[in-house]
């Protein structure tokens, strides 16, 4: 892997936090190239991340073993039908797309019909080395792809494997879910405003609980229920909450965000 040359295409939010946790990770900065719009954006970000950044992406993808597709879902397949064009890709490379939406057969298409495609779903606490990525093996990707596709992953968080046509769930839930969850925090914190906390100590106090939370359903391996069950003593302060819970119907309005967002994000390809 380390001997790999990596490439990744477009350095915003994702292409940058995946460029990072290879760094961090140990990738040597020379086995690591990426592509960004502009010529000004390339010269900043190849300072500021000291590895080589361009903005010809079939000049990079020619020379990539490992290719990242880290653009936008629509510019995702027209840099792909660019690069098939101009047979940029060969078949020994392998190809990673992180584009929500992009079927790995629209990339298989439209770059050459041997090329290995794995898709890749991340989110963003990617960048701190806690996020989750899903990945999942496109026709031609064997399982030696999903091992490379893994290390790659790996430095930025929790990696999953699932069949593709889960994807756009994964993406409603796992990659739109850290959304829905600043949108919890702050109305937790909220809460606590209301009754005097400070708001930086309620936002504080919020964020660790939902952590903490967070990590005793994934250590625990126990069900929320049975955990919940723990915390609602007869008669307490946190039953009564959890009633007012139930009374905002919360668990099919959480329900319905993830199941709207991946509805929606199957369209993104389409660009509309
Ligand atoms: N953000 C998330 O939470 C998340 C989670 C999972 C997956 N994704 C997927 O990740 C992909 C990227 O999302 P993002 O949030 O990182 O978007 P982003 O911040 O907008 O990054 C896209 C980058 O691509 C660059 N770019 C545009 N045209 C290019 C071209 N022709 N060649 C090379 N680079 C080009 C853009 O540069 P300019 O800014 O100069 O235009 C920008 O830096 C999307 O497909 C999305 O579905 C995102």
């Amino acid at each position: 892997m380390r001997a790999q040359r990596i490439v990744v295409l477009g350095l915003g939010m994702m292409g940058r936090s995946i460029v990072e946790g290879l760094l961090r990770a140990g990738h040597p900065k020379k086995g690591i190239a990426a592509t960004t719009r502009t010529r000004e954006g390339a010269a900043r970000l190849g300072r500021e991340l000291g590895i080589a950044v361009g903005t010809d992406n079939a000049a990079a993808a020619a020379a990539a073993d490992v290719l990242i597709f880290a653009l936008k879902p629509p510019k995702t397949l027209e840099v792909a039908a660019e690069l098939g064009a101009a047979g940029a890709v060969a078949p020994a490379t392998l190809v990673l797309s992180i584009a929500a939406g992009v079927r790995s057969a629209q990339l298989e298409g439209a770059l050459g019909p041997r090329v290995p495609v794995v898709r890749a779903m991340p989110n963003t606490p990617c960048r701190i080395g806690c996020g989750t990525t899903v990945l999942s093996a496109g026709a031609h990707a064997r399982p030696a792809h999903l091992k490379t596709a893994r290390a790659v992953f790996e430095p930025l968080g929790r990696v999953l494997e699932l069949e593709e046509k889960h994807m756009d769930t994964v993406t409603g839930l796992s990659a739109s879910g850290p959304a829905f969850i600043y949108v919890i925090l702050e109305a937790l914190a909220d809460g606590g405003v209301a009754r005097g906390l400070p708001r930086k100590t309620a936002l504080e106090m919020a964020a660790q609980m939902v952590y903490g939370a967070a990590a005793m359903v994934l250590r625990s391996g126990e069900h929320p229920a049975a955990l919940k069950d723990d915390v609602t003593t007869p008669a307490g302060c946190t039953i009564a909450g959890i009633l007012a819970l139930e009374d905002g119907k919360i668990r099919s309005v959480l329900s319905r965000a993830v199941e709207i967002a991946s509805v929606r994000a199957g369209e993104l390809a389409s660009g509309k």
